[in-house]
């Protein structure tokens, strides 16, 4: 069955973007996943199609309104499977993980809701089931570039869109370790050599080299990754984070 992005936006044009493009572009022309757009300007109000307003209590910038937000919101509700989850990213939204995009990829698909300018009403988020979700510790002018790298994650992880299903469970993240480090030839590039036990042959040995530099580049980078694996060292079975 085909995954659905439905993604409400005040600019349609922006999508595919980079989604149209290699892996994900490949399985959205194979109907592996689906794009839609809904432009949330379609259910602005009056005669300029007014979709924000000032912030009560003051402030700079716009509020997108909860009214036309839950109007262009229920139309696409209407048309996607019961159940599916509908994600607005934002900086104030607890962190994107790849479990997270392990579950959107596991499901029918996801419904992505926008915003630009300030925000959205809270109350909208607070009346819908609207999962909150930063892509990370940065502001974007938009929730579509989030969108799209979101939508990327799910994507690459759908049945038969990767080329070797091993490489997405040797990957980062899979284990909560950082993955560790790659070499290609020539074996030696200004002076550095590559690491002698990858030409070894030596494959237990190898499994064991890549470990030890995992662990070692995840200690060294993530300390909030490297406490989580090392709280959980064996507790077999679960894939935080
Ligand atoms: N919109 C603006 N900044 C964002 C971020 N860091 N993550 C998700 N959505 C955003």
């Amino acid at each position: 069955m085909t995954w659905r992005a439905e993604v409400l936006t005040l600019f349609p044009e922006m999508f595919p973007g980079p989604l149209g493009q290699s892996l994900a572009g490949r399985a959205l022309a194979d109907g592996v996943w689906s794009l839609r757009t809904h432009d949330i300007r379609a259910h602005g109000l009056g005669r300029h199609r007014a979709v924000d307003d000032t912030p009560f209590g003051g402030g700079a910038g716009m509020v997108m309104r909860p009214d036309v937000l839950d109007a262009a919101l229920s139309a696409v509700m209407a048309s996607v499977p019961q159940g599916t989850p509908v994600v607005y990213p934002t900086p104030r939204g607890r962190l994107l993980r790849q479990a997270d995009v392990r579950r959107y990829a596991g499901g029918t698909g996801v419904v992505v809701l926008c915003g630009r300018y300030e925000g959205i009403d809270e109350r909208l988020l607070e009346a819908r089931a609207i999962e909150q979700v930063s892509i990370g510790d940065y502001v974007l002018s938009g929730g579509e570039p989030a969108a799209m790298v979101m939508l990327d994650a799910c994507v690459r992880l759908l049945p038969g869109v990767m080329g070797s299903a091993l490489s997405g469970e040797e990957e980062s993240f899979s284990d909560g370790l950082l993955e560790y480090p790659l070499y290609t030839r020539p074996e030696t590039w200004e002076g550095r050599s590559v690491p002698d036990i990858l030409l070894s042959g030596h494959h237990a040995a190898i499994a064991r080299w890549r470990h030890a530099a995992s662990e070692m580049a995840t200690r060294q980078r993530r300390p909030d990754l490297w406490a989580v694996h090392a709280g959980r060292a064996g507790r077999a079975g679960d894939d935080l984070p």
